[in-house]
């Protein structure tokens, strides 16, 4: 069965290029992100490695720790990460899981059988510091993901989790943010010192109350 948003996520223990790992260990009491690719020496993953590799500082902003995944053996595994620090002007140093086994696709479900047989797709999921799962995404092989849409998600997750506010479509760090229905418009005014905006009953912004 897949996992479900609000589940606790399995623990593993994996080789990957920065060694044996424990999953929860590697997260210890941060936010993590374990993503899925469907092989090594490909384009699309090649530019996505890059790209997570590139805005390292922002996961590392949010208390953020990334893990890849893919079916792949370790030494392919490391003849890649090299192309991929050549061609994407980088330094890959978050681990890649070689799950040769499949251990890792099979816990997490990540392979789509009328996808690819053998392959995994492009799954990634962002977990909590409570080891809950927050999100999850599933893109086909032929689409690469947006980092920027998940480093957006990221800062809408530790908001909410801090606040009673939702965030609106396309909300962007630093924009206003929605009071949630369970908060009273009378208990909001107090809650919210920055003001409160009555567009309905059920829908009130506040200015973003953490920035
Ligand atoms: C890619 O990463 O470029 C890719 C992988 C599998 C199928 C199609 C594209």
């Amino acid at each position: 069965m897949s996992l479900r948003l609000g589940n606790i996520v399995p623990n593993f223990t994996a080789s990957t290029t920065i060694g044996e790992i424990n999953f929860y260990e590697y997260l210890g009491d941060g936010w993590g992100i374990l993503f899925s690719h469907p092989a090594d020496y490909t384009p699309v993953c090649t530019t996505e490695l890059g790209r997570t590799a590139l805005l390292k500082h922002e996961f590392d902003k949010r208390n953020v720790k990334v893990l890849a995944v893919s079916v792949d053996p370790l030494d392919k595994h490391v003849g890649w990460q090299k192309d991929i620090n050549e061609t994407q002007h980088c330094t890959v140093d978050f681990p890649i899981i070689a799950d040769e086994d499949k251990k890792v696709a099979t816990l997490y479900d990540m392979i789509h059988p009328n996808a690819s047989e053998t392959f995994t797709v492009r799954s990634l999921f962002i977990i909590g510091p409570d080891k809950k799962l927050k999100l999850s995404l599933t893109y086909p092989a032929s689409t690469g993901r947006n980092f920027h849409e998940v480093l957006r998600v990221i800062d809408s997750l530790q908001l909410t989790a801090q606040y009673s506010v939702a965030t609106p479509a396309d909300w962007k760090q630093g924009e206003d943010v929605i009071v949630v229905p369970a908060v009273s418009t009378e208990d909001a005014i107090k809650k919210f010192p920055k003001g409160v905006k009555i567009v309905k009953p059920y829908l009130r912004f506040t200015p973003q109350p953490n920035v």
